[in-house]
Order: structure tokens, then C-alpha cells, then sequence
């Protein structure tokens, strides 16, 4: 039987990606080379695009889903993937300032498989490196024809990012157990907060630059923010999980850092002798891979898929709710399902 005629192939969240990539890279190369050159050395280091020192090299840098988010917001909204450009590369830099910033935070010594930029450069470099990206970040917006209301959705975002961030920080020291410990609610809130507000503007950001009417911004707003949330659960089941030669990360590390992640909180909430059973365990010096077992067997795992499943169905909800141009609105699905698919 002969294949039967079919449109063109929907493309895949890589080929999304790359495209978008394409699209936005010489803007935020442009934008880069405005900073000063130490400043600009960091970025570019961060971007994965050279080597400290500043020999160019192509590192695997991040996967640019902001970008790609803004430029199919503008053209979801039935503008040009072009009209969207100003949009990615302000949530590209503010993205990678957040970044700079949590390294430092998390006192972590490495992303994606390179030194971070305060163990490279020092802190006071990152620090002032990061600063100098939400600058040209503010700048860039400001410039653009009808960026000012993307300035207030962007610092409207960055308030969350931090109260989000504020909450991560606070919950390290908070108890497994009792009155004082991490609800589910919590944790929504804040991985809303730190990883969903700034998908969330992204999109919404192209939105406005494409000139999409308030509820089609609002509606791209609220996918991105669900968007986040099942991306950070997902990112938490890999976090115990995952195998370390994939995600990149030590294994269990998120149980060794003592993460308030939420299997881990789902499975302190559940019925039953496994939950005290956990706390006790986490309480004391016992391998990382016991705790791991535990949490699995009292259901956490199983609860924070669930509750990814949740989220992404929101996602869908919350597009399906306004009127989208089919193409865009169905890469912003595969790149929804490609986010939170990874190696489960
Ligand atoms: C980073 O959060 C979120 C922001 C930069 C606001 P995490 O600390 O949980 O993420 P990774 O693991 O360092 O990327
Ligand atoms: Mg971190
Ligand atoms: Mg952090």
C-alpha cells in the first residue's frame, strides 16, 4: 500500500527549538556585544557559545525553550516569529541572569557539565555579570516599539521568580515533619514562582509584542506558569531518579542536598507507617538510596507524576480557552510534551 498523500509533517519539539533558535541567536548575539566586554565574556560563556577566556567553542548550551516560547507567543497571536525576537532575547538574558545568581545560591559548581560562571570568573563577577544581563534585558524591551507594557509583564515576572527563589531558600531549613513542615500547596507555589513566572512571561511577552489581545496574553501566561510547575516536577522525579549519565546531575543528589522536592513531600503526606517511616530515615545519616526506595513505595513518585500530568492538562485547558493560530499553537504543545517527556 502506497503511503497516502499527508500535509507536511507537524515538526518536533527539536526542530521547534532549532528554528526558534535560528530566528532570535544574531539579536542576542547583537545584544551581548553591547555589554561590557568582561560582562559580555560571562554571557557568552554562560550561553555555551565560548570557552573562559573567550576562545569560541560550541558548548551544548541550554535548550532556549524562553526563547522559543516568546517567539511562538507572537506568532500564535498571528505575528511573525520575528515580532516576538526583542521578547526571547530579554527572557533569554533574564533566564540566564537567574541562572548566575542560583548558582551562587545553591553554591553549585557546575551546569551543564562546565564549571558555573561564580566558580570560573568568581563571585563578585557573577554577581555584577548577572546584574548587567537583567540591564540589558530591561533595555532591550524598552526599546522595542510597544515594550513597555513587556517591561511591567517582566518585572511583574521577575517578582515572582524571587519571591519563588525566597521560598526555595527558606524551605532548606524547615523540618520533614510537624507543624512547621513544607505543605504541597507550598511547594506549588513556589515552583510556580521560580520556574513557571518566567515561561509564563515568555510567552506572554511575544504575545504582546505580536499585539494579541489582553485574554490571549493571559491565557499564554497561564500555560507557561502550569508549564513550569510540571516542568519542575518532572525535573524533581529526576532528581532521585534519573540516571545521572542523562540528566547530568549526581545521582540522588537532590536527596543528598536534602531538596524539599515534592515526591518527597507527597510521600511525608501519605497514609500509613512509610511516611514516619521516611522521616525518621531522612532524619538520619542513612544512604540517599533508602530514602529514594521509601518515598517510591509511600507513592511519591507516582503523586508527582500525577501531579505533572495535572498541570500539562492545564496547559492544554488553558490554550484551548482563546483563540490561537493552529501551526504555532501546535509547536507550543510538542514543545510542552517534549519538556515534560524527558527520559521518564
Ligand atoms: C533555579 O532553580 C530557578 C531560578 C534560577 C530562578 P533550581 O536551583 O532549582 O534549578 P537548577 O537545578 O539550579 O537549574
Ligand atoms: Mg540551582
Ligand atoms: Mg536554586
Amino acid at each position: 500500500m502506497t503511503a497516502l498523500p499527508s500535509a507536511v509533517a507537524a515538526p518536533t519539539a527539536p526542530q521547534v527549538l532549532d528554528r526558534c533558535r535560528a530566528l532570535v541567536r544574531p539579536a542576542l548575539v547583537k545584544s551581548v556585544e553591547r555589554l561590557h566586554p568582561w560582562m559580555g565574556e560571562m554571557a557568552a560563556y554562560s550561553f555555551g557559545w565560548c570557552e573562559v577566556g573567550g576562545a569560541p567553542v560550541a558548548a551544548p548550551g541550554g535548550k532556549g525553550v524562553r526563547q522559543a516560547l516568546a517567539v511562538l507567543g507572537a506568532e500564535a497571536a498571528g505575528a511573525p516569529g520575528r515580532a516576538g525576537v526583542a521578547a526571547a532575547v530579554a527572557v533569554e538574558l533574564v533566564h540566564t541572569f537567574s541562572l548566575l545568581h542560583d548558582d551562587i545560591m545553591d553554591g553549585d559548581s557546575t551546569r551543564r557539565r562546565r564549571p558555573t560562571v561564580w566558580k570560573a570568573y568568581g563571585t563578585g563577577p557573577a554577581v555584577l555579570a548577572g546584574d548587567a544581563l537583567f540591564a540589558l534585558a530591561v533595555e532591550t524591551l524598552a526599546e522595542t516599539p510597544g515594550g513597555a507594557g513587556g517591561v511591567r509583564l517582566l518585572s511583574s515576572a521577575l517578582g515572582d521568580l524571587v519571591h519563588g527563589q525566597a521560598d526555595d531558600l527558606l524551605f532548606a531549613a524547615r523540618p520533614w515533619t510537624g507543624p512547621e513542615r513544607v505543605r504541597l500547596h507550598e511547594y506549588r507555589a513556589m515552583a510556580e514562582g521560580k520556574t513557571g513566572a518566567l515561561l509564563g512571561c515568555a510567552a506572554a511577552l511575544g504575545a504582546v509584542l505580536g499585539g494579541a489581545p489582553p485574554p490571549t496574553v493571559t491565557a499564554l501566561d497561564r500555560a507557561g506558569r502550569h508549564l513550569g510547575i510540571a516542568f519542575q516536577l518532572v525535573d524533581d522525579v529526576l532528581g532521585i531518579w534519573g540516571d545521572p549519565a542523562v540528566t547530568g546531575k549526581p545521582v540522588h543528589g537532590d536527596l543528598r542536598e536534602r531538596k524539599k522536592t515534592f515526591p518527597v513531600l507527597a510521600a511525608l503526606s501519605s497514609p500509613g507507617p512509610g511516611a514516619r517511616h521516611l522521616a525518621t530515615v531522612l532524619e538520619s545519616d542513612a544512604e540517599p538510596a533508602v530514602a529514594a526506595e521509601l518515598i517510591e513505595d509511600a507513592g511519591g513518585r507516582t503523586a508527582a507524576l500525577d501531579e505533572a500530568r495535572r498541570h500539562t492538562a492545564a496547559v492544554e485547558t488553558a490554550l484551548a480557552a482563546v483563540p490561537l493560530e493552529a501551526g504555532p499553537a501546535n509547536d507550543l504543545r510538542s514543545l510542552l510534551d517534549f519538556l515534560v517527556r524527558r527520559d521518564l
